[in-house]
């Protein structure tokens, strides 16, 4: 296991950005304790129906404020008031701005020494989306969505929890730049390729034969940050949205999930795309599982031995970068990589006629 210090990112452990930390059905079901970014957190869902996320200590005594089930105002389902959250040691009440807005023994005005940190969330296409700054600022850009997701043709994902990989994530977004994975470990030798650097997010763009679906593959790919993957994939009469997610949850350690939105060929998407939606869900699954497979076996690349026909790793790499940098380091990186980079021995997009990248949200 390497750790971003290994990489050389930095000065943060942990990248700023938008991150996956539920699923939206999880949190229907009560009060979630989780872990990531290196710290134990309290999610929950309010009575408004906003989800909120603190840091997961009490300020009175250090008790974990959703993780002590056997409590009596927990059985009772008293827990939660309002957006609001009581401890369940002796009741203390955090608004979901993080403030103590109530102790049931005690006067108020309540002190701000007392409050816990409150973190930026969202519910987007079904997961409960994070912001996550090291340094508690506030979101740069609005965590990923996609219009198709309101669209009834579509047929929304459910999401596969693939768990936690003991692997850093940088490892992970290599995939970006990776152009000569795809034949040897998908079945898709690809034949043109190209990467985009615009600020916070970074696009593939690629195609060719892919063995799995017997078909012609054309995909666009894009990272929103550096957490959530989007693929906008078309073969044969398909169409379809790839996400994966990573989430720290500790230096060197990250959680992945996997899903798919699908077009149907009705309108609204009916049984038969609804049956559609899970077998397309099974089949991206099963050609991410070969990089999955990958990551979990691989000793960490803290250097790649990169060659002048390999995908732009260290442009790539440099870019990630930005997310454990300053703010005004971060600037001067985008302001640096910025841009199109082609691959050596690989066909321009355009040229192969790429033309996926209508109705996309960047
Ligand atoms: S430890 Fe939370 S109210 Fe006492
Ligand atoms: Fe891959």
């Amino acid at each position: 296991m390497a750790t971003a210090a290994d990489y050389n990112l930095g000065p943060n452990t942990f990248p700023r950005g938008w991150f996956i930390v539920a699923e939206s059905t999880e949190l229907d079901k009560g009060p979630m304790a989780v872990r990531f970014f290196g710290r134990d957190l309290a999610l929950y869902r309010g009575e408004s129906g906003k989800p909120v996320l603190l840091d997961a200590y009490c300020a009175h005594m250090g008790t974990h404020l959703t993780a002590s089930t056997s409590a009596m105002i927990v059985k009772n389902g008293e827990q939660i008031e309002g957006d609001s959250i009581r401890c369940p040691y002796h009741g203390w009440r955090y608004s979901c701005e993080g403030d103590v807005d109530d102790i049931p023994y005690s006067d108020g005005p309540y002190p701000k020494s007392a409050s816990i940190r409150s973190y930026p969330v969202v519910d987007s296409m079904g997961c409960v989306m994070a912001w996550f700054d090291p340094d508690g600022r506030e979101p740069e850009y609005e965590a990923p969505f996609l219009k198709q997701w309101d669209d009834p043709q579509w047929v929304r994902w459910e999401l596969d929890h693939l768990g936690e990989l003991a692997i850093h994530p940088q490892e992970i977004l290599d995939n970006m730049s990776d152009v000569r994975h795809l034949g040897p470990t998908h079945g898709q030798p690809c034949e043109y390729f190209s990467n985009e650097f615009r600020d916070h997010i970074i696009i593939q763009r690629q195609g060719g034969e892919m063995q799995l679906y017997n078909a012609k593959l054309q995909t666009t790919t894009w990272y929103t940050g550096p957490g959530v993957l989007l693929s906008k994939q078309i073969f044969g009469e398909a169409e379809m949205f790839e996400l994966i997610a990573n989430t720290p949850v500790d230096d060197g350690v990250v959680k992945c999930w996997h899903a798919v939105l699908y077009k149907g060929q009705q309108n609204p998407a009916n049984h038969g795309d609804k049956a559609a939606q899970i077998q397309a869900q099974a089949g991206a699954l099963e050609a991410f599982a070969a990089d999955f497979n990958v990551w979990k076996h691989k000793r960490p690349a803290i250097k790649v031995m990169q060659l002048k026909t390999d995908g732009p790793f260290r442009a790539g790499r440099k870019w990630y970068s930005q997310f454990y940098a300053t703010p005004e380091e971060a600037a001067k990186i985008r302001e640096e990589v910025n841009g199109v980079l082609l691959t050596e021995g690989m066909t321009k997009p355009e040229d192969a006629g790429h033309n996926i990248d209508n109705d996309l949200p960047f």
